[in-house]
């Protein structure tokens, strides 16, 4: 067996369990592509979510509701191509699973028959539960995602912060109960205030995993794009940016630029060469 696989092992479920059990935070980022997933995978982050923020981030949609099957399979397939280790989400997109606890199930099923995830997310609270159940019996993990939920920014009137008075925190509080007892392994809180967060997660048996919800959840997910600084369209209060990686792109780009106009690229250390003798002959039977 390879040595990297005797001292690392594969994340799972289970470790999502294990890690809440034994209050060790848990790490998730998003990843759209078999580069970045690499990347994430040697930095051991837990896990690896195929947000339908690729509409926004990577396809340049205003909101996430065009984000299609096929957009996400596709994505998805190029993710688990980078990542060994990470557990992998991959994220039904809006209109997928709706319809029919059937079609649910079938779409859900797709994302790990075809495209290498482990487990899928959804949006929705109680709403959901019988969706939930069916696809976990069909032996989908499912993670479960309250609060704000992007795929209903038509229903909320924009991306604002949920839960802020005490009734709709309640709201929130149930939903999280019955997504539990539903069968989720964990659940994404976004955008809620952080005490809220913080009851749920001690309420719960499954982690809560938190964006926008304050430093007491199980674990975090943050977007790639946001905290590289590669998505300034828009930049919610919570994604902390660790790297300025647009900055850095545009410098790049300007000085690639440059170079060309001014003849500096490419020199002849980015050149291929041809022997003397075999210059001569080429000549010879061309000119
Ligand atoms: O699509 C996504 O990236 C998400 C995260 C914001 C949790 O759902």
């Amino acid at each position: 067996m390879p040595t990297d696989l005797i001292r690392r092992k594969k994340v799972t479920t289970q470790t999502f369990r294990n890690k809440k059990r034994s209050n060790i935070p848990i790490t998730v980022l998003t990843a759209y592509d078999y580069p970045t997933a690499l990347q994430i995978d040697s930095a051991e982050i837990d896990a690896i979510l195929v947000g339908d923020s690729l509409g926004m981030v990577v396809l340049g949609y205003e909101n996430t509701l065009p984000v299609t099957m096929e957009d996400m399979l596709h994505h998805c397939k190029a993710v688990a191509r980078g990542a060994k280790y990470a557990l992998l989400i991959g994220d039904m997109p809006f209109m997928s699973y709706h319809v029919s606890a059937e079609q649910a199930v079938r779409n859900a099923g797709r994302f790990l028959q075809e495209a290498g995830m482990d487990t899928i997310k959804l949006e929705g609270g109680r709403a959901l539960a019988q969706t939930i159940k069916a696809i976990v019996s069909a032996g989908i993990p499912v993670m479960g995602h309250i609060g704000l939920t992007p795929q209903s920014v038509n229903q909320f009137g924009g991306f604002r912060i949920q839960g802020k008075t005490a009734k709709a925190a309640k709201e929130i509080f149930l939903d999280a109960i019955a997504l539990q007892e539903a069968g989720c392994y964990a659940l994404v809180l976004e955008s809620i205030p952080y005490k809220i967060a913080q009851f749920i997660t001690k309420k719960l048996d499954i982690p809560t995993i938190g964006i926008g919800a304050g430093a007491y959840c199980d674990g975090q997910v943050l977007v790639t794009h946001d905290m590289l600084g590669m998505f300034d369209r828009f930049t919610p209060k919570f994604a902390k940016q660790y790297a300025n990686l647009g900055q850095l792109m545009r410098d790049s780009f300007s000085r690639y630029k440059q170079d060309v106009e001014k003849s500096e690229f490419p020199t002849l250390e980015y050149s291929y060469d041809i022997t003397n003798d075999e210059w001569k002959k080429f000549l010879d039977l061309v000119e």
